[in-house]
């Protein structure tokens, strides 16, 4: 049972409306951390519904860090053929390189560890933490700042409330089931808290919520202007 009520609300919605992803664990399974690093690397610049066939196919050919680290560059970067940012596909081969040398193969499970591999920044090692490995780990995306900006109805304009929104992101986090809270997070932000258009009456939160006790969710997060 997590500590926190908002916590408490937020995944008993998600056990009911969670999105069926091919990354996904089934309900109260561990995930593959494997298969958690290579979906978060594929979502950096690329929507869940592209991500789907790809995220197959790599996997079907490389089920292992093992095999993609010995796998020939140019091999991965044909599969990424496609995803574009083909930067992600150099960075993934060399961490599974740098996994293989330096950790026995197996990814580590902490953010500042994960952070040390080539294209885990702190939003990837925040997610895999947390979502392979259950670490009380916060990954902030652009899904969750929106959520966030809005629960607290936070007026300070971005990009200088990202700081605030994260620490407000991670005061949420239970310590128990962190992985599925930051995915209960991401779903929300992408099918309920929509950006122009929210859908308050669907929401676990909306009587907690501040942005929408205020009249105009869909005003917030305000970003400075240019
Ligand atoms: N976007 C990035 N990571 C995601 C995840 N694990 N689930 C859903 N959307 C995501």
């Amino acid at each position: 049972l997590s500590e926190h009520p908002l916590a408490e609300q937020l995944l008993a919605w998600y056990d009911r409306a969670r999105r069926q992803l091919p990354w996904r664990a089934a309900p109260g399974m561990a995930a593959d951390p494997y298969a958690v690093w290579i979906s978060e690397i594929m979502l950096q610049q690329t929507t869940v519904a592209a991500v789907g066939p790809y995220f197959r196919a790599f996997l079907g050919r490389w089920p292992s860090i093992e095999s993609l680290a010995a796998a020939p560059l140019d091999d991965v970067l044909h599969a990424w053929q496609g995803l574009g940012y083909y930067a992600r596909a150099r960075n993934l081969h060399a961490a599974a390189q740098a996994v293989v040398r330096d950790w026995h193969g197996r990814l580590p499970h902490l953010e500042a560890e994960l952070r040390t591999l080539p294209g885990i920044g702190a939003y990837t090692a925040a997610a895999v933490a947390a979502i392979a490995f259950g670490e009380r780990a916060t990954p902030v995306d652009g899904n969750v700042v929106r959520v966030v900006a809005r629960l607290f109805a936070i007026a300070k304009p971005l990009p200088a409330a990202r700081r605030l929104i994260e620490a407000q992101a991670r005061q949420l986090t239970p310590a128990q089931r962190s992985g599925d809270f930051a995915q209960a997070m991401m779903d929300l932000g992408a099918t309920v808290c929509l950006p122009r258009q929210p859908l308050c009456r669907l929401c676990p939160w909306r009587d907690a919520c501040l942005g929408h006790a205020g009249g105009r969710p869909e005003a917030l997060p305000v970003r400075a202007a240019k």
